[in-house]
């Protein structure tokens, strides 16, 4: 395509578009506005290329000697956390397209919504990468002792199998708790480079958060999914005890198949606790649910009963 033609099909393909965002009712798009793969990722292309920011050029604004112990603290566990993000996207990637071939023929709404979720993984994969790097990087420079070869081939270790919407849903919750932390403790940081870098981290997070809900909603729209999926997970992660609350457990879970981050963050220093925000955790979980299945809930007692009243 000659630089005209292609200048042009770009103005056409803008014309009329809204800023780029996660795209709202896949499964209708799909089963009955005759959205193509293509157009959607075009929009998932659009709004990764708009959102996307500089490693190097975010670090080299922080004055590392102006970090409290507070705040290596918190880098050197969030360096930890970020490790498991890969082989999370690792997985989503190839059951998308497992999911995606099981679906086709049968239900071919449902197949596309996999290939769009396993499409997009790549550009969730490079996002957590910019993470993953920016907080191991401060822990090398300030001696935090960063993770040994060991611990990053540990980390790596690709999570089992699921249904695809448990799977969804787990990984919104996993996106609102790591978006909780950064933005409660962005707030709680006098250094402003380390500040910038947290808020960019946590709007990356919220951003995932909704593609993963986006997607959830679009296997409930189908029919092809029971929501108590959704509310089980749901169910897993505010109950109390439950995988919110994983950086308080006084024991680690040791897991054979992988390692879940919230399960190895150490313990609080200095009245820095890994455990921020728990309200808006639950408030966002209760959005969550209802964006992903209709179901308005108010409590972990109110979403425990509604998910065992489905379940009868
Ligand atoms: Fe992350
Ligand atoms: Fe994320």
């Amino acid at each position: 395509m000659s630089s005209n033609r292609a200048d042009a099909a770009l103005a056409s393909r803008k014309a009329g578009t809204r800023e780029p965002s996660v795209w709202p009712d896949l499964y209708h798009a799909f089963a009955q506005q005759r959205a193509t793969l293509l157009d959607v990722i075009w929009e998932q292309h659009r709004y990764h290329e708009s959102r996307r920011w500089n490693v190097q050029q975010a670090l080299s604004s922080i004055d590392l000697g102006a970090l409290t112990a507070n705040d290596r603290f918190f880098v050197a566990n969030a360096g930890r956390a970020e490790l498991t993000t890969k082989p999370g996207a690792d997985r989503v990637t190839r059951l998308a397209d497992i999911e995606c071939r099981r679906w086709l023929g049968e239900n071919d709404a449902v197949a596309k919504i996999m290939q769009a979720c396993g499409t997009w993984s790549r550009y969730w994969n490079e996002e957590e990468a910019h993470h993953e790097t920016a907080f191991n990087f401060l822990a090398v420079a300030l001696s935090l002792n960063p993770p040994d070869d060991s611990t990053v081939i540990e980390y790596r270790k690709i999570f089992p199998d699921d249904d695809m919407l448990r799977t969804l849903t787990l990984l919104a919750c996993s996106e609102i708790n790591a978006a909780v932390t950064y933005n409660e403790y962005a707030h709680c940081v006098q250094e402003p480079g380390l500040k910038a870098l947290l808020l960019k981290v946590g709007a990356d997070e919220v951003q995932h958060m909704r593609y993963f809900i986006a997607f959830a909603k679009a296997l409930v729209d189908s029919t092809m999914y029971a929501p108590t999926g959704a509310l089980a997970i749901a169910h897993l992660f505010i109950r109390p005890g439950g995988e919110i609350y994983g950086a308080t457990r006084s024991e680690t879970s040791i897991r054979e198949t992988h390692v879940n981050w919230w399960d190895h963050l150490e313990s609080s220093q200095n009245g820095v606790s890994l455990l921020m925000g728990v309200e808006k955790n639950l408030s966002m979980t209760y959005k969550m649910v209802e964006q992903i299945t209709g179901i308005s809930v108010r409590s972990p007692e109110e979403l425990e009963d509604r998910w065992i009243e489905l379940l009868d």
